[in-house]
């Protein structure tokens, strides 16, 4: 059972890297030395680099590492990309590779951005009359966009910026709930510093002039702001990708187009109409989003949301991605809300997210919306092939056959052996277990 390890500790933070570990050792790992000697490991000699990597967040005792890998082949938009990916389930990155490469010889993937916009929104209580809010923020709405002229100069001189704030009446949802809802143009930048800035400073002259509004003091009903904070909804930064060939040229020698065809739109309408299905089919399609997402660097946290979000935007959890034979012409589209920056925060920040932008030739963050898109259609194009045809477990188990034998502590010898015997044979974990023993014997 649980126990109470330590009494609540004031200052943690205060203390030195050093004295955080000491603390942790007595506490937690009763002065195992090879628990704090593995958390030094993971140190890196590069002391600037480290002190870069303590500095991104409160109380860093060491790295946490997750591979970087590379699938190549990408063509879109007529261009060939190498995609960096940060994952740790074995089979990504490699179903991403086919993928790209099923479709490098079928004109690649196009992508468009249909629109950029971002939002946030000032939640408010007001009690009072409809009418007299209305009429209020009709007069003092050239004022909130005043005062955030310092905060949005340089994104105007950019050509983004505030787009427009509205009032909502969300009374009928929640009683006496009012939103300033505010729209935005963030270019490159993800914008979510800059949204909330704009936001708080919007929400504190919304509030202070309603502090001497007369017909708020006359009823003795004063709008009073809730909080103020940018959403992760996206559904107006939008992007689509999507591939397209003859049915007859998705013929391989394991199946025919047609079949093949056939059996992949009715596994993507599967997952339009049932949620259990469609949640996990979407997860597929993170998995190729969120590896470029981390390695560029962006919030995955945030278009987790957003996307999850996008994909109930009509009442029902159903499939992100579309599919469709018309007059023998297979196509494969998805349409998702994507909230990236190219600039800012730790794109800028971590050596490795700045040799992500390198390996994609410095996209702009429209271009890597499109990118971005066409890596989740790409993996679930993968998923959804493997599904179909051969299940799921053969490729994904062919990849996970090093996982297996790493936890066995297998020497590279018998990696080369098991190698070998598994391009013919099924891995299970019981089968590579069995060999690496029979091996050993
Ligand atoms: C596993 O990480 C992802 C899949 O489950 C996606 C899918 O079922 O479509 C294979």
């Amino acid at each position: 059972m649980f126990q109470n390890m330590y009494k609540p500790v004031s200052g943690f933070s205060k203390k030195t890297k050093a004295q955080k570990l000491e603390w942790l050792a007595t506490t937690h790992f009763s002065n195992d030395e090879t628990a704090i000697a593995t958390l030094k490991k993971y140190w890196n000699s590069d002391e600037k680099l480290q002190k870069l990597h303590d500095d991104f967040i409160e109380n860093t005792i060491s790295n946490y590492y997750l591979p970087l890998g590379v699938a190549p082949n990408f063509l879109i938009n007529g261009t060939l990309f190498t995609l960096p990916m940060v994952i740790e389930e074995s089979s990504v990155v490699a179903a991403a590779s086919n993928a790209a490469k099923f479709w490098l010889n079928k004109g690649g993937f196009t992508s468009n951005v249909i629109s950029t916009q971002k939002n946030g929104q000032v939640h408010v209580n007001f009690f009072g009359k409809q009418s007299d809010i209305s009429t209020f923020f009709s007069e003092v709405k050239p004022k909130l966009i005043e005062s955030i002229a310092s905060l949005q100069k340089n994104m105007q001189k950019r050509g983004g910026g505030l787009i427009d704030i509205v009032l909502l009446n969300s009374t009928k949802a929640l009683n006496g709930y009012y939103q300033l809802h505010c729209t935005f143009e963030t270019l490159d930048a993800m914008g979510a510093n800059f949204i909330n800035s704009c936001l708080e400073e919007i929400a504190r002259t919304f509030e202070t002039e309603a502090s001497t509004y007369t017909p708020f003091k006359n009823c003795n009903q004063s709008p009073e702001v809730v909080l103020s904070i940018l959403s992760n909804f996206v559904p107006e930064c939008l992007v689509r990708a999507q591939v397209s060939c003859k049915v007859e040229d998705l013929t391989t020698k394991h199946i025919d187009g047609a079949v093949f065809a056939q059996k992949f739109v009715r596994a993507i309408d599967i997952a339009k109409v049932e949620p259990r299905r469609a949640v996990t089919h979407n997860k597929g399609i993170m998995n190729g989003i969120d590896a470029v997402v981390l390695a560029t660097g962006n919030d995955f946290r945030a278009v987790e949301a957003g996307v999850h979000a996008y994909a109930s935007k009509d009442g029902n959890y159903t499939s992100l991605t579309d599919a469709k034979v018309e007059n023998g012409i297979f196509t494969f589209s998805i349409e998702i809300p994507l909230a990236l920056g190219t600039v800012g925060g730790l794109t800028s920040l971590h050596p490795l997210t700045k040799l992500a932008f390198t390996l994609l030739q410095k996209p702009n963050a429209k271009q890597l919306m499109q990118i971005v898109a066409v890596a989740g259609l790409a993996q679930n194009f993968a998923a959804i092939r493997s599904l179909v045809t051969t299940g799921i477990q053969k490729g994904h188990m062919k990849m996970h056959l090093m996982n297996i034998l790493n936890q066995m502590e297998a020497t590279e010898l018998e990696k080369e052996k098991a190698v070998t015997f598994f391009t013919e044979h099924q891995v299970t974990h019981s089968s590579v277990e069995s060999f690496v023993e029979n091996l050993r014997n």
